[in-house]
């Protein structure tokens, strides 16, 4: 080690992973985001909870900035170590821990891949039903510290809503337990629910215990073809008042031509503009006939133009696959990144108002728009024409957000519904967050780590 700060580190806690090769630096120093070159000063794969503590004490005695590290297929730059900062991966720390039947939960350690997660609670035959497409390589730790959304949000809320505790070590190296899986406690801050979607900036999460509950009876997925946006809501509304939807999807033409160019298959023999697909409970004929009523009336009602429901498991990751595909499928076009909520009844007038803008504004720009608009949360994706160089194509997708965050204050909305602020929209926290308010959150994050170390400039500058 050529900094004689890492020699001090080894010293203080002997048989510690670190690494300071180029190709790990590289690899460890960026997310999905690839917008930022990487350069940590070294990375370290502690095995345990001690080691994450001493590690913390070293870099609060050193000053050394620490990035948290979790599987970095975050999208808004949150895992970037850019500016000589330890980045701390929890990659080593990825085992299941302890399942309680009677309160059924399992605590896991924060490193433990989302997917993982999911098949541990298969094995005690129930779920945890938090997912989405990046399960098999996203960790638990990095859902917590950006409160994780995804496919199923309708039926079941986001990350927050399943955590019944954790463990987490802060910038001075003290470990906190936090709720330690209590379902009632009136004693105070609630400092697990400050953590969850505190991006690293307020401690490193090392263990979570996570709720779980029973599976859903079978299920079928739907793929609905739509003639227009307009009617978005009134199909939702239609599906939804007659079964429980697990949930409801959104893409558009654009998306889909990607995804099948990315070597998916075609659904339907025409193209249509937007498309939805849907979960539902499908256990018995009740629930089949409901679901057949709400695709009737909406093709009497002219809302729905065609459908397709699984037949099988196959059919059904076919159909997931159209929308779960489209983050690969454009990743190769650079796309800048907005991932924004208003409230779903707000959400039709919010569309109309967003597609005018950028259309008037960059009329030559290709937008791809997805998400899980079941609860208010759109993905607009700009995507790089080839001729544009990167640095005039950012310029023009931060005006593009600029405008667009004026939107979402005349709407009430949120700049990140699911992806958390990171350094992509540091810029624009304001547009969802008031001066007051940001301003306890720098007073929050003072009193947490009053050197600044964790994570600096997330979020906000301070
Ligand atoms: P990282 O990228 O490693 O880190 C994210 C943030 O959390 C950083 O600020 C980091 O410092 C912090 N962090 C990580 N681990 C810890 C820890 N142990 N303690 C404290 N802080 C920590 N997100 C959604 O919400 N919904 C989706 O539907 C969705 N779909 C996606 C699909 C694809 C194909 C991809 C690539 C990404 C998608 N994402 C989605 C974004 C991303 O997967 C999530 O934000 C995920 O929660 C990040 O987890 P991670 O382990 O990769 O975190
Ligand atoms: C999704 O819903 O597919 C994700 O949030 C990923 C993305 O926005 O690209
Ligand atoms: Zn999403």
């Amino acid at each position: 080690m050529t900094d004689p700060r890492l020699d001090l580190l080894l010293q203080d806690c002997p048989g510690l992973r670190l690494t300071t090769e180029p190709a790990e630096l590289e690899h460890y120093g960026r997310d999905w985001t690839r917008r930022w070159t990487p350069a940590p000063l070294a990375i370290a794969l502690p095995g345990n909870v001690d080691e994450v503590q001493a590690i913390l004490r070293w870099a609060s005695a050193q000053g050394v900035a620490v990035v948290p590290s979790g599987g970095r297929t975050g999208l808004s730059g949150g895992a970037v170590a850019a500016n000589g900062e330890l980045v701390l991966s929890l990659e080593r720390m990825n085992k299941p821990l302890a399942f309680d039947a009677v309160d059924r939960t399992l605590t896991v350690q924060a490193g433990m891949a989302l997917e993982a997660v999911h098949n541990a609670a298969l094995e005690h035959g129930l779920i945890y039903p938090v997912d989405f497409a990046a399960r098999g390589s996203c960790s638990i730790g990095g859902n917590i510290a950006t409160n994780a959304g995804g496919i199923r949000v309708i039926r079941y809320g986001n990350t927050r809503e399943w955590i019944a505790g954790l463990k987490v070590v802060t910038a001075s190296g003290e470990l906190l337990e936090l709720n330690k899986g209590l379902i009632k406690n009136s004693s105070g801050y609630d400092f697990r629910q400050l953590l969850i979607a505190s991006e690293g900036t307020l401690g490193v999460i090392v263990e979570a215990t996570l709720k779980l509950t029973d599976p859903p009876p079978a299920s079928n997925v739907m793929l609905l073809a739509l003639p227009s946006f307009e009617v978005l809501m009134q199909v939702f509304a239609a599906f939804r008042e007659r079964m429980q939807l697990q949930a409801f999807e959104f893409f558009t033409d654009r998306a889909l031509e990607h995804v099948l160019a990315h070597g998916a298959q075609a659904p339907f023999a025409e193209v249509h503009p937007f498309y939805v697909v849907t979960e539902f409970a499908a256990g018995d004929e009740v629930q089949e006939a409901a679901a057949m009523a709400a695709f009737e009336a909406c093709m009497e009602q002219g809302w729905v133009s065609d459908g397709v429901v699984s037949q099988s498991d196959a059919q059904a990751a076919q159909l997931w696959r159209l929308r779960e595909g489209i983050t690969e499928a454009v990743a190769r076009y650079k796309p800048y990144k907005n991932d924004v909520s208003v409230r779903i009844s707000a959400m039709p007038a919010f569309m109309a108002r967003t597609q005018a803008l950028i259309g008037q504004a960059y009329p030559h720009f290709d937008v791809v728009w997805f998400g899980h608009i079941g609860d208010g949360n759109l993905h607009i994706n700009v995507l790089k024409p080839d001729a544009t160089d990167d640095a005039q194509f950012l310029q023009q997708c931060e005006h593009v957000t600029k405008l667009l965050a004026q939107v979402l204050k005349d709407f009430d909305g949120s700049i990140s519904a699911e992806h958390g602020i990171g350094l992509v929209k540091k810029g624009y926290l304001d547009s969802t967050r008031g001066e007051a308010e940001i301003a306890l959150m720098q007073a929050v994050k003072r009193a947490f780590d009053p050197q600044g170390l964790l994570n600096p400039g997330k979020v906000f500058d301070l």
